[in-house]
Parts: structure tokens; sequence; C-alpha cells
């Protein structure tokens, strides 16, 4: 008995102790994604340089909480207004150091917002949203950064400013890294998504691409000396397919889903998240369906050919006639054309993969409606007549 009470007593002081050196140690990083996650901030002790050049692109900054003064900046001293048919309008102004899109009757402001998250980089559009409880709300108005333009948002009905479509957690799949949501149907068919704020991974990370890496963390820090890595799949060495797979997650269009694709690792198959098989679709919109594009392509069907092969993920774009002509070249050695015809060009780009308006983003004029064009690169490389050249 007496062996026993003392054992409890030695036990309890040991807890005690445990919890006394825990509450004064920095508490860790518990990722939103579980403790398979380490974190971004994890890998630049090792991989500064990639951290350090992929904090610039595009992924990581497909989404971010609005926070800084950049936003604010363009319309502290003139505030931009975009007027609707109703007579109504809306208002980018700074309210209590916030920025804020307000609707307007006349000189009275019925409804003021603000704007929490920008979805996109700016690279060509940015479009912000608010949070309303635990709800997210897509704003009026949206960035076009190509022609530096405030205009309606994609989609949005033009005779009224719009404040009530729900950002569903589709957006935040293909823009984040996380975010942790419920689906609860209401009395309606539509399904009303919230979210927990905190559970946010804004950007693309690390993760997103390679996969959950905590124990390659702790394994690396523990074996400094090993220098291959560990517990992490090697992306360069899965098959073609799982390559394309991994970039058409987000890349192949707004396909239903079986599944989340947050849930996406390396090597898996998408076919065992979305409904159908996206290679399959015909006349794939050059927005958001890069991956079918492609596929589409007698360069891909005819030879080993992957984004990899044009794109570092790592790195952001750089738009030189070198870098883009050099993809192609790398391949087609002996170019087909009498080389005056593609010094005038400067490149093979804007013959073989023209600009094109895409067709499932809609930019309307709030007040004159017409329609904005969204141009991007086909991804479908192939001879285009004379009249698509540019
Ligand atoms: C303590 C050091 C250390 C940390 C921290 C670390 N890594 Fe690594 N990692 C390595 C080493 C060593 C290699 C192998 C050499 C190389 O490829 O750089 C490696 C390789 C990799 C590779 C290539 C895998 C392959 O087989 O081609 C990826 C991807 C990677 N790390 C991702 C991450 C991510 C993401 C993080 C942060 C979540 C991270 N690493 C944190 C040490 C580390
Ligand atoms: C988690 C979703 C996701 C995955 C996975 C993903 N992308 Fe993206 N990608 C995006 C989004 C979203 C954008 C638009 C970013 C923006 O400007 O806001 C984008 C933009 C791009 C761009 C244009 C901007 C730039 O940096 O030049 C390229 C190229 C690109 N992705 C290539 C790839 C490749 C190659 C892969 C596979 C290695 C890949 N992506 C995987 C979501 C994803
Ligand atoms: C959009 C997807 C994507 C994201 C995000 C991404 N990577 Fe990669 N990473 C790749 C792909 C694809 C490869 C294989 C490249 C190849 O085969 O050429 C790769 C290769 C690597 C490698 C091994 C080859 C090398 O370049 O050293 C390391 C290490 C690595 N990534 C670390 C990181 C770290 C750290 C981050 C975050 C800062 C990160 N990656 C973010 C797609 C991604
Ligand atoms: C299936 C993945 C996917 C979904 C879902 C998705 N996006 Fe995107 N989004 C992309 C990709 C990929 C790009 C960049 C390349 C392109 O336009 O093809 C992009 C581009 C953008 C851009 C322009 C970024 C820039 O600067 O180039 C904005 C803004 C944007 N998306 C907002 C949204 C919003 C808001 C939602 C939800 C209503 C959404 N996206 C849903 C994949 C997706
Ligand atoms: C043969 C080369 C090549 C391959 C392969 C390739 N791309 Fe591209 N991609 C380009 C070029 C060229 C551009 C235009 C770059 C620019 O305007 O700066 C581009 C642009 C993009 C953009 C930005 C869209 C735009 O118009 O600005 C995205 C997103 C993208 N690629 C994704 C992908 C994905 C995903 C894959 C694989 C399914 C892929 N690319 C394969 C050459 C390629
Ligand atoms: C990995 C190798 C590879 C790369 C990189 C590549 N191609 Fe191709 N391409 C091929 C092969 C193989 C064919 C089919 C045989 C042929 O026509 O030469 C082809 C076919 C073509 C065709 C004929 C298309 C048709 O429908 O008949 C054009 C045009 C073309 N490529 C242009 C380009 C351009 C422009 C680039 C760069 C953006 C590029 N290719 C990059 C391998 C490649
Ligand atoms: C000014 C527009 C233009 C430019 C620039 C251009 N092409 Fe072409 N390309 C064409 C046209 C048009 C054809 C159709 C055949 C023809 O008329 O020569 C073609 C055909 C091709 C073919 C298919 C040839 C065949 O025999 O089927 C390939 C491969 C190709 N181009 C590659 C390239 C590459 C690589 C570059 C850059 C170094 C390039 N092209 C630049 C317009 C262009």
């Amino acid at each position: 008995m007496h062996h026993r009470r003392l054992l409890v007593v030695f036990l309890l002081l040991v807890i005690a102790t445990f919890c006394f050196v825990q509450c004064f140690r920095e508490p860790a990083y518990a990722d939103p994604r579980g403790s398979s996650y380490a974190g971004i901030a994890s890998c630049v002790q090792c991989h500064g340089d990639i951290v350090n050049s992929y904090s610039h692109t595009s992924h990581f900054n497909a989404s971010a909480p609005v926070v800084d003064d950049s936003i604010r900046k363009t319309f502290r001293n003139n505030p931009i207004t975009v007027n609707y048919t109703n007579g109504q309008k809306v208002v980018l102004e700074e309210i209590d150091g916030n920025a804020m899109q307000s609707l307007y009757a006349g000189d009275k402001r019925l409804l003021s917002e603000k704007m929490d998250i920008a979805f996109g980089s700016g690279e060509k559009a940015q479009t912000f949203a608010y949070w309303k409880d635990d709800q997210v709300f897509q704003l009026p108005l949206t960035y076009l950064t190509y022609l530096n333009l405030w205009t309606n948002s994609p989609g949005f009905p033009v005779d009224h400013p719009y404040y009530t479509r729900p950002v569903i957690s589709k957006c935040f799949e293909c823009h984040s890294s996380y975010a942790f949501h419920y689906n609860r149907a209401t009395g309606s068919m539509k399904i009303k998504e919230t979210f927990s704020p905190a559970s946010i991974v804004y950007g693309i990370d690390c993760e997103r691409c390679h996969g959950p890496a905590k124990q390659h963390v702790d394994f690396h820090l523990k074996n400094p000396a090993e220098k291959k890595a560990k517990h992490l799949t090697a992306i360069q060495l899965l098959n073609r397919t799982q390559q394309s797979d991994l970039c058409g997650t987000c890349h192949s269009g707004n396909a239903a889903s079986l599944k989340s694709i947050f849930a996406f690792t390396p090597g898996d198959s998408l076919k065992d998240y979305l409904l159908y098989y996206p290679g399959s679709l015909n006349n794939p919109d050059v927005h958001g369906m890069q991956m079918q594009s492609l596929q589409q392509s007698a360069c891909y069907k005819q030879s080993t050919l992957t984004c990899l092969t044009c794109h570092n993920p790592h790195q952001v774009k750089k738009q030189t006639w070198e870098t883009l002509t050099a993809a192609c070249t790398s391949c087609h050695h002996q170019s087909p054309h009498s080389s005056q015809m593609i010094q005038e060009k400067k490149n093979c780009i804007s013959c073989h993969m023209p600009l094109q308006s895409s067709k499932s983003l809609d930019f309307k004029n709030s007040t004159g409606r017409k329609s904005i064009p969204y141009t991007l690169r086909t991804h479908r490389i192939a001879v285009y007549p004379e009249s698509a050249w540019q």
C-alpha cells in the first residue's frame, strides 16, 4: 500500500514538473491540418533559398488576409466609385483605417463591408471577401490589374450592387492550403458553408504540393548528416500521369468532387477525387484548364512533356524571349520556319499558344453592360490561323 502511494506522489510530481516546463517554453506550432504537417516556417532552416524564391510566386500569394496598407494606399486620397444602373453605387473607401466597399444610394451609406480576404495574387486580377459571422461573402468590386480597373465582380448582376454571394470552400481548395468548413443543409436546397477562421492556411504552401512533411522535418533535424530526403514523396520519380494530376488538382477546372482536394498528396490519382477524370473534356476553357488543353496537343501526345518542362513551381515566371522559346526549341531543334518570320514575332508562343478570352469568366461593366475580356494563353499548342495570333 505504502509503495503504491509513493508511486502516485512520484507520478504527480513528474506530471507537475512536465507541465511547469511546458508552460515556460515557446508554444509549439500547431498546424490546423493536423500533427503530420509542419508549416512553411519550419522549412526555412534547410531550404531557405527555395522558401525565399517561392514566397514571391503567385501560388504563395493566391489568397491572403488583407492586413497591409497596399490596397488602401490606392484609394486613400481618391475614393473609387462604381455606378450601377439602379442608381446605386459602390465606393472603395477607408473607414477607421480599414479598406471598405460601401453601398450608397445618393449620399446615404446603406452598407459597408470590410475587405477581409484577397483572392488572387493580383497577377491578372484580385477579388475580395468579407467575414459575416462564420460565413465568407465575395464583395461586389474586383480589381483587374491588366487594365488598372475596379469593376463588377465576375458573374455578378449588373443592375445592382451585390453583397450576398457566398465564397464556397472550392475557392479555398484551389487558392489556399487549408480551410476547415462545415456543411449544413439549411431549409432550402442550398448548402450553407461555414468556416473556422483560425483553421485557414492562406496561400498555397510547400506541403500543399509535397504533402505532410512533419516526419521529414523531425527526421532531418535529428539526422543533420543525412543528405538524402526521407519521409517525402519525390515528385521527380512519379510517373507522368501522377505529375500531371498533381498540377491538375487545381488546373483542370471546377469539376464536381467526390472528396475535398485538400487531402490530395503527390502520387495520388485525381480519379479518386473528381467525379470524372477531367482529361476527356472537349474544348476546355483557357481559364483554369491548362491540364486538359495541354493533353490535347501533339507535343503532349507524342513526347514526355509535362508542366514541369516549362514551369518551375518554385520560381516567379520569367517572361523573356529566351525562356519561353528555349522550352520549345529544347524539343523542336529544327524549327520549321524561316528564321526571319520568328525574329519578327520574337517567340513561338504568340502563334502557337495565342492569347484567348475566357468563356467562363464573365466580367460585365456595371453601367455599360459591356463584357471585359479576360485573356490567357491557351495550352493547346497547335497551328492557329493568323487572325488568332497575339
Ligand atoms: C533539418 C533540415 C530539413 C528541414 C527542416 C526540411 N527539410 Fe526538406 N530536405 C532536407 C534534406 C537534407 C533533403 C535532401 C537534399 C535536398 O534535396 O535538398 C530534403 C529534401 C526535400 C525535398 C525533396 C524530396 C525528394 O526526394 O526529392 C522536399 C520536397 C522537401 N525537402 C520539402 C521540405 C518541406 C516542405 C519542408 C518544411 C515543411 C522541409 N523539407 C524541411 C532537409 C530538411
Ligand atoms: C492547390 C492548387 C494548385 C496546385 C496544386 C497547383 N496550382 Fe498552379 N495555380 C493555382 C492558382 C490558384 C493559381 C493562380 C494564382 C494567382 O495568381 O492568384 C496558379 C497559377 C499558376 C501559374 C501562373 C502563375 C505563375 O506562377 O507563373 C502557373 C504557371 C502554375 N500555376 C503552374 C502550376 C504547376 C506547374 C503546378 C504543378 C507542379 C501547379 N501549378 C499546381 C493553383 C494550384
Ligand atoms: C506548386 C507545387 C509546389 C509547391 C507549392 C512547392 N513545390 Fe517543391 N517541388 C515541386 C515539384 C513539381 C518538384 C519536382 C521538380 C522537378 O522534378 O523538376 C519540387 C521539388 C522540390 C525539391 C527537390 C528539388 C529541388 O529543387 O531542390 C525541394 C527541396 C522542394 N521542392 C522544396 C519545396 C519547398 C521548401 C517549398 C515551399 C517553400 C516547395 N517545394 C513548394 C512542386 C512544388
Ligand atoms: C479548380 C481550381 C480553382 C477554383 C475552384 C477557383 N480558382 Fe481562382 N484560379 C485558379 C487558377 C488555376 C487560376 C490562375 C490561372 C487561370 O486563370 O487559369 C485562378 C485565378 C484566379 C484569380 C486571378 C488571379 C491572378 O492574379 O491571376 C482570381 C481573382 C481568382 N482565381 C479567384 C477565385 C475565386 C473567388 C474563386 C471561388 C469563387 C476561385 N478563384 C475558384 C483556380 C481555381
Ligand atoms: C511547352 C511549354 C509549356 C507547358 C508544357 C506548360 N506551360 Fe503553362 N505556360 C507556358 C507559357 C509560354 C505561358 C505564358 C507565360 C507568360 O505569358 O509569361 C504559360 C502560362 C501558364 C499559366 C498562366 C496563364 C497565363 O496565360 O498567364 C498557367 C496557370 C500555366 N501556364 C499552367 C500550366 C500547367 C498547369 C501546365 C501543365 C498542365 C502547363 N502550364 C504546361 C508554357 C507551358
Ligand atoms: C517535350 C518535347 C516538346 C516540347 C517541349 C514542345 N514540343 Fe511541340 N511537339 C513535340 C512533338 C513530339 C510534336 C509532334 C511531332 C511534330 O509535329 O514535330 C510536336 C508538335 C508541335 C506542333 C505541331 C502541332 C500540330 O498540331 O501539328 C507545333 C506547332 C509545336 N509542336 C509547337 C511547339 C511550341 C511552340 C512549343 C513551346 C511552347 C513546343 N512545341 C514544345 C514535342 C515538343
Ligand atoms: C509568326 C507565327 C509563327 C511563329 C512565330 C512560329 N510559328 Fe511555328 N508555325 C506557324 C504556322 C503558320 C505553321 C503551319 C505550317 C507553316 O505554315 O509553316 C507552323 C508550324 C509549326 C510546326 C509544325 C510543323 C509541321 O511540319 O507540322 C512546328 C513544330 C512549329 N511551327 C514550331 C515552332 C517553333 C518551335 C517556333 C519558335 C521557335 C515557332 N513555330 C514560331 C506559325 C508560327
